[in-house]
């Protein structure tokens, strides 16, 4: 063909090649790829053939026709973070960043892919809400597989979805300090006097501690709750050992080193040794002129520079959005030496400013009660890279065994 036929051309055949990629995906089992991504078979190729590979480092790019897999109608939305329906400015402009790492290629997850991957097999999410938002991403992406997903909620699960075309349940196990927690009963006697939360540092919590074979990939993480705004002086965390208060009694922080030591010896100790398992970096927040309760806001309109990050979040700039990287520390010391994989989503995360739901929370009053939400993420949004790179290293993972 002639450049000159072509042009003219060009655009209806990419549309008409686009529309016939959607309506076989229904039927056939691979994903519909846009014209600039190649397959995800190259995908894992590409991974595993840079020695050098690191996900978690790179910039992110505007690619103008880059398009969520999902949008406001996926099921499994939690209504704060729901963007789209919550008609949150610039959603298609959030969505057009893509993250591109330095020394290798990120592919998008192939949901048809993994899944088959995945098959009689289950993921499983521990920790805060910020391990919720990542499943909700995880969920209303996989669900482009298989629409026959069903929600899902047993052996203690606070949520998830069973995907039955594959077998394959991915659920979140709510347990925001991973080792149990209980408010202090005043009437125990002996420990009169203490008030507040009791934390058995040794002790995993219930809604975790006994459904860890079923997983066949964990994500754990840890954080956002270990601050005094969650527990303040008046209703501090008061840390037990085998059973008696610690004395003399624990800081936060150093509460949360006891509490780590201990939960991730119970993970070497009591989870299958065949059970991949990551640990997920902090997330970070972006409240900029005060915290969330001081009028902190997140109007951005595109992310921050890499120059940039530092003033935010440096901890000896003593900011308000410093605790992620203070924790964060403390979490890599914590699982060095053992077979958990460091899920560092926390730089690529720093970057976007312009991503949380801010004001846009489905509710008139919310904003004046809570503040502007500059923690979570806006979905479609942020937590679809982290799938992406999940899904990367979890098929790196399965196809080197
Ligand atoms: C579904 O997967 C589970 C493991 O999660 C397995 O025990 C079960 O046999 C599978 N069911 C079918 C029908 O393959
Ligand atoms: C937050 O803004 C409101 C309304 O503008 C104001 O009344 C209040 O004093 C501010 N709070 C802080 C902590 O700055
Ligand atoms: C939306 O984008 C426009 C154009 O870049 C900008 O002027 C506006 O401030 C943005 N809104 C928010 C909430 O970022």
């Amino acid at each position: 063909m002639s450049p000159k036929l072509l042009s003219p051309l060009f655009p209806w055949l990419i549309l008409l090649a686009l529309a016939s990629l959607y309506f076989f995906s229904s039927i056939t089992i691979t994903l519909p790829h846009s014209p600039s991504s190649p397959t995800s078979q190259s995908q894992s190729l590409a991974i595993s053939r840079s020695p050098s590979c690191n996900l978690f480092r790179g910039n992110w790019v505007l690619h103008p026709h880059h398009k969520p897999l999902y949008d406001e109608t996926c099921p499994f939305h939690r209504n704060a973070w729901n963007c789209l329906r919550n008609k949150r400015e610039n959603m298609s402009l959030i969505n057009s960043w893509k993250w591109v790492p330095k020394t290798c290629d990120l592919r998008r997850i192939d949901p048809y892919q993994f899944l088959g991957l995945m098959r009689n097999k289950n993921v499983g999410f521990v920790g805060d809400s910020l391990n919720e938002n990542f499943l909700v991403s995880f969920l209303c992406i996989l669900r482009v597989a298989d629409e026959g997903a069903k929600k899902w909620k047993k052996k203690g699960a606070w949520r998830g979805t069973y995907f039955p075309k594959f077998n394959v349940t991915v659920a979140y196990h709510r347990a925001v300090l991973l080792s149990k927690y209980e408010p202090i009963q005043s009437e125990a006697g002996d420990q009169a006097g203490l008030k507040g939360y009791r934390v058995d540092v040794d002790v995993p919590a219930d809604d975790w501690a006994r459904i860890t074979s079923f997983y066949d990939v964990l994500v754990f993480n840890t954080g956002h709750w270990w601050n005094h705004d969650k527990f303040p002086k008046e209703t501090p965390l008061v840390f037990y050992q085998a059973g008696r208060p610690i004395v003399p009694p624990l800081e936060i922080l150093d509460g949360l080193k006891v509490v780590l030591g201990n939960m991730i010896s119970f993970i070497q100790n009591e989870v299958p040794a065949k059970t991949l398992k990551f640990w997920r970096l902090q997330s970070p927040r972006h409240f900029y002129g005060g915290d969330w309760n001081q009028n902190g806001s997140c109007l951005f309109n595109k992310p921050l520079e890499e120059f940039e990050l530092d003033s935010w979040f440096e901890t000896r700039n003593n900011g308000v959005n410093k605790e992620a990287r203070q924790l964060n520390h403390l979490i890599e010391e914590a699982i060095q030496g053992t077979d958990i994989r460091l899920l560092d989503l926390n730089h690529l995360s720093e970057f976007r400013a312009d991503a949380h739901p801010a004001i846009w929370l489905g509710r008139q009053d919310a904003v004046q009660i809570w503040g502007q939400d500059c923690m979570h993420w806006c979905l479609p949004g942020v937590p679809d890279t982290w799938v992406d790179i999940l899904s990367a290293l979890i098929h790196k993972y399965y196809r080197e065994r």
